[in-house]
């Protein structure tokens, strides 16, 4: 059944089977136990995994090219490279005009390449708080997903990781929290920015109530300010792509990745019973379309855009919304793509007197050459870190915050937080000059958004309108929001020796009514998406997955991927779309007893 393709072989050279097609017409077989849709971050994880069992055959369907040989996709220094719009590895997708946030349209970045978004993002690892994963069992009557229970798929994703430099990394995390042996490599930053480190560690000295130090924001109690990890193991990016598709595993005899494979829809022969029987997705390449079969399961990992579209386009949605379109109801699941949660970010920036920011290599091509060189050489030096910053602190707004008047608190408990606040050695401005940023997001939305179709083109893009900011409690709060990062730039730390000069904005100097303004106009979406394909419990009048991610209604039709979690967590995504997916890949085994 599996032929060894040679044209894939000159690109991963010394390697015997590389079964990474880039080209249908090399595809040994188009009938599998397991179709997996989009080889993002989740699912090279499910595909990964259920081939360690070697009865069942597994194909991934990727619309993007491979991640083999993007530098940028490699150097976390470079990483906008890999993500911004107008790459060749990007989705450009723009997102509707946000009300909320003055009714500005955004690029909304999404990784078309293999490893998905675990190819081009910020590379930082924060999973969130135990009450995120405890409001999901709540909410879906499955205590499977509760902190205690998620927290060894946790371990497993994870290999810690010496940092780049091999700076003494203790007081700095806590090693009883992570896990040393599985496949996404975790490190500290390995590129010191001390000067602005220093301080930043002092502020928390200086305002321990406020801003108190946490050893470890991934404990599941994360708040504080802390060091940020990553998921970087030896100054290189470690993705789903690197490390759940090694050499090794794409050896394995019942795993083919197909590349350049874009999934329209599932094809229905008329009514919902008969999917149990013909489980197949369709794929287009180029002008040629064709079918590929599961006989087993069609698993959705296409991620929190892709695979509310796909589910649309196959008839699996809302039917008064499908039918505007002429799209044939299969199955009436008016959840399929709303309850859309994301952050808002919006940057405070001041001007430094100091050489030691970003900007030292960003605006100095002699520097960033040698940089670059460096890293090119040995790995080391500045371009092993992204752009993230150097801490992030986790907030809440105060216990008595005439806010929670406005609405009830929304976040999951009082462990969780409101707020993060990324603290970067760098600025936004563009201009000539050093800079510092602290920036700050509302992680606890109560705002929700949409994904839906334009049309019944299944190749057009869909509707992506993300509601940022269109909860006035999600603006005000954002606005609170603001005032703590203005608190965090008071301290002694960063103003006894004229460290801090001039902000770009002079926010201090506004009042309510313009801060909340300026927040409108200046915040943008965090790329955290989630929500459009969510759990809920079993028999639950909304919702698209039950807890065990089957699609209600349908069988042998998964979704594992961000879409399921119903509410965006306090953190950015991939550490809590991993454990989806390494959970999720063992719900799949139970149910076939693999
Ligand atoms: C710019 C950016 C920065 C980010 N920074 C961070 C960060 O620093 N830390 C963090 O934790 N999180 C970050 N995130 C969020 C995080 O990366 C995502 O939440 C997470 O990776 C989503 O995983 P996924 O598997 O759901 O989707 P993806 O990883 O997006 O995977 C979906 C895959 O499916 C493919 N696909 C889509 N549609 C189809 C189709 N029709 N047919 C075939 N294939 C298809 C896509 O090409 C993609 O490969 C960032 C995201 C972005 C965009
Ligand atoms: C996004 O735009 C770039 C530049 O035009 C292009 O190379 C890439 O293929 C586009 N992505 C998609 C999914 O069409
Ligand atoms: C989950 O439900 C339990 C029992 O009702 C409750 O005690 C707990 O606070 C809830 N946790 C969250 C995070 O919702
Ligand atoms: C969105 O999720 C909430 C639970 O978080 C639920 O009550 C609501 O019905 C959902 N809305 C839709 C349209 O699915
Ligand atoms: C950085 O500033 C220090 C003093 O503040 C100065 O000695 C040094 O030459 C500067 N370095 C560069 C690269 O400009
Ligand atoms: C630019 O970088 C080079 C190499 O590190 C350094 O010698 C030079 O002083 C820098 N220029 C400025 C203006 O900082
Ligand atoms: C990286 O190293 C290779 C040789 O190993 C060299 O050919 C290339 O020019 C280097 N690139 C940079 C940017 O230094
Ligand atoms: C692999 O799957 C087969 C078929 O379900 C099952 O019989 C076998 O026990 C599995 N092997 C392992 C090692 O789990």
């Amino acid at each position: 059944m599996f032929a060894p393709a040679l044209t894939i072989l000159s690109f991963f050279s010394g390697v015997a089977f590389c079964k990474v097609y880039e080209d249908v017409a090399d595809l040994p077989s188009l009938h599998y136990d397991f179709v997996i849709v989009g080889g993002g971050t989740a699912g090279n994880v499910v595909a990964s995994r259920l081939t360690e069992n070697s009865s069942v055959s597994v194909l991934v369907l990727e619309a993007g090219p491979t991640n083999k040989g993007v530098l940028d996709a490699q150097v976390p220094f470079l990483s906008n490279g890999v993500s911004d719009t107008g790459t060749p590895y990007s989705w450009n997708y723009t997102t509707t005009p946000q009300t909320g946030a003055d009714g500005h349209v955004f690029d909304y970045l999404r990784g078309y390449l293999l490893g998905g978004c675990s190819s081009h993002n910020g590379l930082a690892y924060t999973r969130g708080a135990a009450e995120d994963f405890d409001r999901y069992a709540n909410l879906t009557g499955d205590q499977g997903w509760s902190w205690n229970q998620i927290f060894p798929y946790f371990l497993k994703n994870e290999q810690w990781t010496a940092p780049a430099d091999n700076h003494n990394t203790q007081g700095q995390f806590n090693p009883a929290v992570h896990g040393t042996s599985g496949p996404i490599e975790v490190s500290l930053s390995g590129f010191s920015w001390t000067e602005f480190e220093r301080r930043v560690i002092q502020t928390t000295n200086e305002f321990p109530n406020e801003f108190p130090f946490n050893l470890d924001m991934n404990s599941g109690q994360p708040l504080g300010i802390g060091w940020l990890q990553y998921t970087i193991g030896h100054g290189e990016r470690s993705s789903s792509a690197t490390g759940y598709l090694t050499p090794e595993i794409l050896r394995r005899p019942n795993l083919d990745v197909l590349l350049h494979a874009q999934v329209s829809d599932m094809v229905r022969p008329g009514l919902v019973r008969r999917i149990h029987t013909a489980h197949t997705a369709i794929r287009h390449a180029g002008t040629s379309l064709f079918i590929a079969r599961a006989s087993k399961e069609i698993i959705l990992s296409a991620g929190a855009i892709g695979t509310p579209q796909i589910l649309l386009n196959s008839g699996i949605g809302d039917h008064t919304a499908l039918a505007a379109l002429g799209i044939p109801t299969v199955l009436n699941l008016p959840s399929v793509g709303k309850n859309v949660s994301e952050h808002a970010y919006t940057g405070l920036s001041w001007a430094v007197n100091s050489n030691q920011t970003v900007e030292s290599i960003t605006q100095n091509a002699t520097r960033y050459n040698e940089a670059f060189a460096e890293w090119n050489r040995s790995h080391t030096g500045p371009f092993v870190d992204p752009s993230p910053g150097t801490h992030a602190g986790w907030l809440r707004l105060n216990a008595d915050s005439p806010l929670f008047n406005v609405h009830a608190d929304p976040s999951p408990g009082p462990d969780a937080p409101h707020f993060e606040m990324l603290l970067q050695p760098f600025g936004f401005a563009g201009t000539q000059g050093h800079f510092v940023s602290f920036t700050m997001a509302m992680v606890s939305p109560v705002s929700r958004g949409s994904v839906t179709l334009s049309s019944n083109d299944p190749f057009a893009a869909p509707v992506i309108d993300l509601g940022l900011l269109s909860s006035e409690f999600d603006a005000l709060a954002l606005t609170e929001g603001v005032k703590l990062a203005l608190k965090f730039a008071t301290a002694p730390a960063w103003n006894h020796d004229g460290y801090l000069g001039a902000p770009t904005v002079d926010l201090a100097a506004m009042s309510h009514a313009e801060l909340l303004a300026h927040v409108r106009a200046n915040s943008g979406p965090g790329y955290h998406i989630v929500g459009t394909a969510g759990m809920s419990a079993r028999g639950a009048q909304y919702g698209v997955v039950d807890p065990d991610l089957k699609v209600k209604g349908i069988a042998g039709l998964r979704v594992i991927d961000a879409s399921v979690l119903p509410i965006v967590p306090g953190a950015h995504t991939q550490a809590a779309t991993y454990v989806v997916a390494e959970r999720g890949a063992d719900l799949v085994k139970q149910t076939w007893a693999l």
